[in-house]
């Protein structure tokens, strides 16, 4: 497709707020609560900052330079790129992982659609009386139910998506991340109320020194980081291609780091509180956010209420990130396929469903099924797409970056013509990432 006849977001506002929303997502609040409770709180902080910084951001602008300067998806811009080595072929992985995370980041999102609508109807009454861990894992076994919340996330992602770039993604980003931005507002303030505010603060951000000693913390803040910044997966290629060139590609970059870090820092701070103002346990893994909580709302005064507005926040999150998930695979097919917008988000929306259904049945009939240290099928997903894949082609794509594309050009395709600025981006993706990056992969890999 002619680069004139391309996509493109309708203002510079719309293509910030679209990428925060496909980086503001079940990341920062499912995922980032539970891993840092289980990676030392304030010492999974620091270390998760870190590589934020120093592996996300060169990344992020890496990222969306191949996208803007190629005006391709991200398949395509590396192609473009570099059509005769074997580095042509580093964005399909991207296009093949981001539809493995969608499969299992829908169903969980379905979990968050069927919480939102137990607070709404003020409904969670029933779940109080089989005890919430119980009800929890009643729900998520059952072969049917579940499936049917998943169901309805892809079915709200495909409309989304087959609505276009702008008219589609960009104009729902603009009506619901105002409105996201704000419901964290209102649950931050309500949570300095709680009598537990200042153990949750203290949880967060005091650090356990001791946890950083185990290269596990090290590898679960990058994948982390990776996973919360949507990193490494083509997303923010092909974002970046529906950029107009005049757009200043650093400054977004930096934005979006900071928006998603502070979203997710500010939900930690609603989150733990809550969980230590009813003498609960933060270490509870994934589950934190759907058996802790809920047990926290039905105490809480006025719980209703913030039950359903968190529940709210959490699907908006949800939605805005399967969008951009589902994006990379149809801009990949249209390009590649010559397939409609239409076709393509129905087409692979209908197929990433059916990848996703076993990750539901994981929790149901297809328990037994277990793998990497006895988790179950969506456990097994997400570590390997999270804590393998996504650092393994963040590699990939760095020393792309660093080495394979010339310096000039990258450095010019990322709006920093030699300046320290500049000198530092390109020492990052050619040294800093791709270092720390292998190191940490092949430490946890050898302490299991
Ligand atoms: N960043 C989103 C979240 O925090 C999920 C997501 C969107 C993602 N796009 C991605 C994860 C690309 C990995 C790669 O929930």
């Amino acid at each position: 497709m002619a680069a004139h006849m391309r996509e493109r977001w309708g203002s510079g506002r719309g293509f910030l707020l679209a990428t925060l929303g496909s980086a503001v997502g079940l990341g920062n609040v499912w995922r980032f609560s539970y891993v840092a409770g289980e990676n030392g709180g304030g010492a999974f902080l620091l270390v998760y900052l870190v590589m934020v910084f120093l592996v996300g951001v060169p990344l992020l602008l890496g990222e969306f330079a191949l996208g803007r300067s190629t005006q391709r998806e991200s398949a395509a811009a590396f192609e473009t790129l570099a059509p005769a080595s074997r580095w042509r072929h580093l964005g399909l992985l991207g296009v093949i992982v981001a539809g493995l995370i969608l499969a299992y980041y829908a169903v969980i999102a379905g979990w968050v659609l069927k919480y939102l609508s137990l607070h709404l109807m003020g409904s969670t009454q029933e779940f109080a009386a089989a005890g919430f861990a119980n009800a929890f894992r009643g729900f998520i076994a059952h072969p049917l139910e579940p499936i049917a919340w998943q169901f309805t996330v892809m079915a709200l992602t495909v409309a989304v998506v087959t609505g276009g770039v702008e008219r589609g993604i960009e104009a729902v980003s603009k009506l619901l991340m105002p409105a996201l931005g704000l419901l964290l507002l209102a649950l931050a303030i309500h949570s300095v109320t709680l009598p537990g505010f200042w153990q949750g603060v203290a949880f967060l951000l005091q650090p356990d020194w001791r946890a950083l000693t185990r290269p596990q913390v090290y590898l679960a803040a990058l994948g982390q980081a990776f996973f919360s910044m949507g990193l490494a997966m083509g997303v923010m290629v092909t974002y970046g291609s529906y950029v107009a060139p005049q757009r200043r590609l650093p400054r977004a970059a930096v934005t979006i780091a900071i928006g998603d870090t502070l979203f997710a820092i500010v939900a930690g701070l609603v989150i733990f509180p809550a969980v230590f103002s009813f003498g609960l346990d933060p270490a509870q893994g994934p589950a934190l956010a759907f058996v802790v909580l809920p047990e926290v709302f039905a105490q809480m005064k006025g719980g209703a209420w913030v039950g359903a507005a968190f529940f709210v926040l959490l699907a908006i999150a949800a939605l805005t990130s399967a969008v951009s998930l589902l994006e990379v695979a149809v801009a990949f097919a249209m390009h590649r396929f010559g397939w409609s917008r239409k076709r393509a988000s129905l087409g692979l929306g209908a197929l990433i469903f059916v990848l996703g259904v076993p990750a539901s049945l994981g929790f149901g009939p297809w328990a037994g099924l277990t793998g990497i240290g006895g988790r179950g099928i969506l456990d097994v997903m997400d570590f390997v797409a999270a804590n393998i894949l996504l650092p393994l082609n963040g590699l990939l794509i760095a020393v792309f970056l660093g080495w394979v594309w010339r310096r000039r050009d990258a450095l010019a395709a990322c709006d920093l013509p030699s300046s320290r600025l500049g000198r530092f981006w390109y020492f990052s993706v050619r040294y800093t990432v791709p270092l720390l990056v292998a190191v940490v992969l092949v430490r946890s890999a050898w302490t299991g």
